[in-house]
């Protein structure tokens, strides 16, 4: 079986590889037995444990491991308390120790829930990202940020916790939807945006061969993997430059928030286009970047049918106010005022602390009205 590695080189020993390829799924149970566990908790959503719960099971099975499933719910609203709870309490009624692993199968929402609950099971058992969805390949999957939200936002409960590996199976996103696709592109292209423009290049151009599943989607998930995994072990706990990998969230977050983190009407990845075109008009509003710019990166995002503009939000998101205060549970957020990821264009974003709240009002007033 033949795949792309990307090594991610934190040090100690919490160094590990992310492993791009089709049919990864079938090597879950070789990987975990070559990282000496003995026992396997599952953690997956319930659409996800339809589809590939029986293969990685057989998988570890075949590799003489002992292993449990536990599924929740699919969607956003699976990052929450109770289900934090369900999910511990089932890897500790499994038996898994700290020798054992957590495999987190699914999307970013079982990532950043399964990732949280090894973060904290017995203060620390290991685990083993196989994300699913092309965001989870791209993004979450990789950087060790786990969590679950809070009724006041988007992430807050959380811990830092590396995975032991990554296995991205780049056949399984063969079977998820057109929408789920465009939202995980959202982060794809987000990659270039930061600091890449000739990746934002390729990606105009190449971006049908990633959705149709040809050559160019291994090669853009290892180029992002390439570009998280530097981020990661130049800046692994957010202190600096971390920070630009939320290009967009601010704005996107507090949308997932207003609107209730109901997966049925805004996804996390619609969230972050809808952010990631807010964040380059801002910039060139503020007079950072030109117009035109942000303009060629609203269309590329709207051609590859992802949507832009707050009124494409469905059933609405509030007013300036909501999403000001929305917003103000950002993590960026220092003695109050609202810390931006900005750009100058393509490619050259920056960090940008200290926004004026009556800046921010007043563009999102503008915004509301278009
Ligand atoms: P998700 O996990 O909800 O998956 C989206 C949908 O696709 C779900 O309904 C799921 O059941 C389904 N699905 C998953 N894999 C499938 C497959 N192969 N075939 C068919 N259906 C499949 O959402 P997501 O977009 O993967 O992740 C979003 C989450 O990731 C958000 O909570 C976001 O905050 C988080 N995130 C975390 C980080 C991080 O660094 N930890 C980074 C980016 C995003
Ligand atoms: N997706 C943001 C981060 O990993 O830092």
């Amino acid at each position: 079986m033949s795949h792309l590695t990307v090594h991610v080189p934190l040090d100690a020993g919490r160094a590990y590889d992310i492993l791009i390829g089709r049919g990864l799924v079938d090597a879950v149970g070789a990987r975990a037995a070559a990282l000496g566990a003995r026992a396997a908790g599952i953690v997956t959503d319930e659409t996800v444990a339809g589809l590939y719960g029986a293969r990685v099971r057989a998988s570890l099975e075949a590799a003489g491991l002992r292993c449990g499933l536990i599924a929740v719910p699919p969607g956003e609203a699976s990052k929450s308390y109770a289900c934090y709870a369900a999910v511990c309490d089932g890897l500790l009624g499994l038996k898994i120790e700290r020798g054992d692993l957590v495999v987190a199968l699914g999307g970013g929402v079982v990532g950043d829930l399964a990732g949280f609950a090894a973060a904290t099971l017995r203060r620390g058992v290991r685990f083993l990202q196989v994300p699913t969805t092309l965001l989870a390949q791209v993004d979450s999957s990789v950087g060790g940020k786990t969590g679950i939200n809070a009724p006041l936002g988007k992430n807050l409960i959380g811990a830092f916790h590396q995975p032991r590996l990554v296995l991205a199976d780049t056949a399984a996103l063969d079977t998820l939807s057109e929408r789920e696709m465009r939202a995980g592109y959202a982060e794809v292209a987000k990659y270039g945006l930061i600091d890449d423009p000739g990746f934002f290049d390729w990606c105009e151009g190449n971006w049908r061969g990633i959705f149709a599943g040809g050559p160019e989607r291994d090669e853009a998930v290892a180029i992002c993997c390439r570009a998280k995994a530097g981020v990661v072990v130049r800046d692994e706990r957010e202190d600096g430059e971390r920070a630009l990998l939320n290009l967009g969230h601010t704005f996107g977050h507090a949308l997932e928030r207003l609107t209730g983190y109901d997966s049925d009407r805004l996804v996390h990845g619609e969230g972050v286009a809808i952010g990631l075109a807010l964040a380059f008009r801002f910039s060139a509003r503020l007079g950072f970047c030109s117009g035109q710019e942000a303009g060629r990166v609203a269309n590329h995002l709207a051609l590859a049918g992802l949507p832009t503009r707050l009124a494409a939000v469905p059933g609405g998101c509030g007013d300036a106010d909501a999403l000001l205060d929305a917003m103000a549970q950002d993590k960026k957020v220092r003695d109050g005022a609202l810390t931006f990821i900005l750009a100058r264009g393509i490619g050259r974003s920056f960090i940008a602390p200290g926004i004026e709240r009556a800046a921010v009002r007043a563009f999102l007033e503008d915004e509301l009205r278009a």
